[in-house]
């Protein structure tokens, strides 16, 4: 199988730039954050906000009540907890985002995902996107890309879709701050930290469109099957 890794840190357009992609080359895409996101929410809504603090074997039961598929919906990626679809409003607020963060420091939880994304791996052609899909999940992809922007176009970004979608409760400077809080949370943590691996192709999507970056990756895909 084919894969397309791809790292990089919050709002650097990884779910946007994924999607376009997959659909230039007729593959699948795979956004892992998702996949956290719904773990993050069930944890929260059956009152395990606590769940770092749990020994690791009664975080491993908690972690089996989970039952996580993703399926795919004419080339949406969705996520089903426990026979529940979950959609994108439900998964992207501040609350999850930053609760995520938190439980992705923990090496339950990365097992969780790890098992659930090389299975995905193994069975389709997949661009996937996340944190640590270059180093740890898919090292071996056939090509790994880091892909980031600055913290105040990140944040800016985050405002606008925020806002778009109706649920924008902070300010930008707020976002701002928020955004490089979970950037050093992402990049120092002991669990699989964000890190820029040696053989990826490093692309800052700061002052470039989303298809500018988008070809970017195709061409570069180009030349390492050709
Ligand atoms: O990509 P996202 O913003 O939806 O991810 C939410 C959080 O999950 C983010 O703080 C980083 C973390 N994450 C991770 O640690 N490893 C991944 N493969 C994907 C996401």
């Amino acid at each position: 199988m084919q894969t397309i890794a791809v790292d990089g840190p919050a709002g650097a357009g990884k779910s946007t730039i994924v999607k376009r992609v997959a659909k230039k080359l007729n593959i699948l895409y795979c956004d892992t954050g998702a996949i956290y996101r719904a773990v993050a929410r069930y944890l929260l809504e059956n009152g395990y906000q606590n769940f770092l603090e749990l020994a690791s074997e009664k975080q491993m039961t908690v972690l089996d009540e989970i039952k996580i598929e993703v399926t795919y919906e004419e080339g949406i990626q969705i996520v089903i907890l426990n026979d529940q679809k979950l959609t994108d409003d439900l998964l992207r607020t501040e609350q999850i985002s930053n609760f995520t963060s938190e439980i992705n420091q923990n090496q339950n939880i990365k097992n969780l995902g790890n098992q659930i994304f090389r299975t995905i791996a193994k069975r389709y052609n997949v661009i996937m996107e996340g944190r640590d899909i270059t180093s740890v999940v898919l090292p071996d992809a056939t090509l790994k890309v880091y892909l980031t922007a600055s913290v105040e176009e990140r944040a800016k970004r985050r405002f606008l879709q925020l806002q778009e979608r109706g649920i924008l409760d902070k300010t930008l400077d707020e976002l701002i701050g928020l955004t490089k809080e979970r950037d050093d949370r992402d990049m120092h943590r002991e669990v699989a930290p964000l890190i820029i691996v040696e053989d990826a192709v490093q692309i800052d999507s700061t002052y470039m469109s989303e298809e500018e970056v988008a070809e970017k990756i195709v061409e570069a895909y180009h030349q390492k099957t050709n």
